[in-house]
């Protein structure tokens, strides 16, 4: 399955010690919140187990080479025009809603939910239906180049493991959650509370049994409408068991939010629920946060929890524009999601593009929240997207000791919807990729230093 770069070979035929690839050219990445590095003569050197060795950022031919040599492998020339940028990160995908995105996109969430998002989430108690869609759904994805990505699946034990052996056999970096639901649900997508617990406990204990370092199970309550205050005690409770990750979705819309205020009137807000059920911790993750207020904000911060911005779905289902700008500003961990199929497209690029046009019409009505700029927004597509994920020591950008996950762009692909003009370097390549390339142009995609796609 995995396709072998010419200098994978090189180093086998040499019997070469330490570094597996040497790349030599052009490379962006974020250094923090609000700076991009543009290396025209970089190069990275990454092991056999993926981890970078080493980065230059402004090396000539014949440094280049001696590094090489050093590590016994031929140098993987990356030309003049392509570059190299980390992978993508989607903190927030329904990968079972992948069948139906990019349509019914004309109700609002709570009548999503019931008309298009539960009928054909119900499909995946069939297993070999759950598998032929989920291939599908992580080929695009990849395709996309997203290297790592949090996955809802659905509230079927079955099929939530034939999700994770796909993203595992396909060599992508996960969190895969099975779902769980056991109220305020349609009599055809809902368990009991304890078949919920005993079939998460039995996903947790098939995917850390895996033992593949790539792909970890996460608890994964629906939202509270759709759980039990027992149901989430004992989700909690698993997580702490098993040392998960949390993953759910908090204050995406006014009815949702009203909605949980009747269910929960003894708490104060939202994210209270959720604090009082213990599932915030600094390794839950939560989707859209678009109405917090100050106090849920501040909590959020001080559990140290993770958000996961999805612009595209926040449009799509009208929900409304999250205060990006004044989140950034207060440091909380931010990253983007696609949020499939809530978010019609399933690419983090069309996330950038739609978080900045997000941003800018706030700023309209918030002339203190000032609109994000690329930087910015890159960061939440790559490193952000790694520190919601609680991998910031070890994804993101490129630095030594981090693992080697990464994306070769060519803006000059077959049928690239990019031209180039003499005046280009690579800061304004870099540009034209973002805001207007696409699959056609991630002509390899790895993870763990392997290549996973390759076109
Ligand atoms: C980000 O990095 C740039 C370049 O290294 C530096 O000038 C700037 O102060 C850094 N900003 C923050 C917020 O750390
Ligand atoms: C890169 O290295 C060359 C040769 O050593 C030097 O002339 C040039 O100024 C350097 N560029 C940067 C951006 O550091
Ligand atoms: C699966 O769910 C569908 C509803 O979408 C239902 O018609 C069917 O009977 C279910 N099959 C099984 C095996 O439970
Ligand atoms: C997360 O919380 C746990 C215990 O609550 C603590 O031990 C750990 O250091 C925290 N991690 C981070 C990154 O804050
Ligand atoms: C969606 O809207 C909510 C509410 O304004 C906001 O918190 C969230 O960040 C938005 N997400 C995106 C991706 O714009
Ligand atoms: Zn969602």
């Amino acid at each position: 399955m995995y396709l072998t770069s010419l200098a994978i070979i090189s180093a086998t035929l040499i019997g070469s010690i330490s570094a597996q690839t040497v790349f030599y050219g052009n490379f962006v990445h974020s250094v923090n919140v609000t700076s991009l590095e543009h290396a025209t003569n970089g190069v990275i050197a990454v092991d056999r187990s993926g981890k970078i060795i080493q980065v230059e950022t402004n090396a000539s031919a014949s440094q280049a080479q001696q590094i090489a040599r050093k590590y016994g492998v031929s140098l993987f020339p990356l030309g003049n025009q392509k570059f190299l940028m980390p992978g993508l990160i989607d903190t927030h995908i329904h990968a079972p809603q992948y069948v139906f995105t990019g349509s019914g996109m004309d109700l609002q969430l709570l009548d999503w939910l019931n008309t298009f998002t539960f009928p054909r989430e119900s499909r995946f108690n069939n297993t070999n239906y759950a598998r032929s869609a989920y291939s599908k759904v992580i080929d695009r994805v990849i395709r996309s180049g997203t290297t790592a990505a949090s996955y809802y699946a659905t509230i079927h034990l079955e099929a939530s493991k034939a999700l994770a052996d796909i993203v595992a056999s396909r060599g992508q970096r996960a969190f895969v959650g099975k779902v769980n639901m056991d109220r305020n649900s349609p009599d055809y997508l809902i368990e009991t509370t304890a078949q919920s617990l005993k079939d998460t406990e039995a996903f947790i204990q098939y995917v850390q049994g895996k033992k593949n370092s790539r792909v970890a199970p996460i608890v994964t309550p629906r939202f509270v409408p759709s759980c039990t205050s027992e149901l989430m005690r004992g989700l909690s409770a698993l997580a702490t068991k098993y040392n998960v990750p949390i993953q759910s979705h908090l204050d995406e819309n006014l009815d949702e939010i009203a909605w949980v205020k009747q269910l929960h009137p003894d708490q104060p807000d939202y994210t209270s629920v959720y604090d009082s059920h213990g599932l915030l911790t600094n390794r839950t993750i939560m989707a859209h946060v678009v109405y917090p207020s100050d106090a849920e904000r501040q909590l959020l911060k001080q559990r140290g929890a993770g958000i996961s911005h999805c612009p595209n779905s926040n449009l799509s289902l009208r929900s409304g524009i999250a205060k990006i700008r004044q989140m950034l500003s207060e440091g909380q961990k931010l990253g983007l999601g696609t949020d499939v199929s809530g978010g019609y497209s399933p690419s983090i690029l069309n996330n950038i593009r739609n978080g900045y046009f997000s941003a800018i019409a706030r700023s309209f009505e918030h002339p203190d929240d000032k609109y994000l700029k690329l930087a910015e927004m890159f960061y939440l597509a790559t490193l952000g997207g790694a520190d919601v994920l609680g991998m910031k020591s070890s994804i993101g950008n490129f630095v030594v000791g981090k693992q080697f996950d990464a994306l070769i762009i060519d803006p000059l692909s077959h049928g690239s919807p990019i031209d180039l003009f003499d005046h280009d370097d690579i800061k304004t390549t870099f540009e034209k990729f973002i805001n207007n390339g696409d699959d056609r142009n991630i002509i390899e995609v790895f993870v763990d230093g392997r290549s996973i796609h390759r076109i």
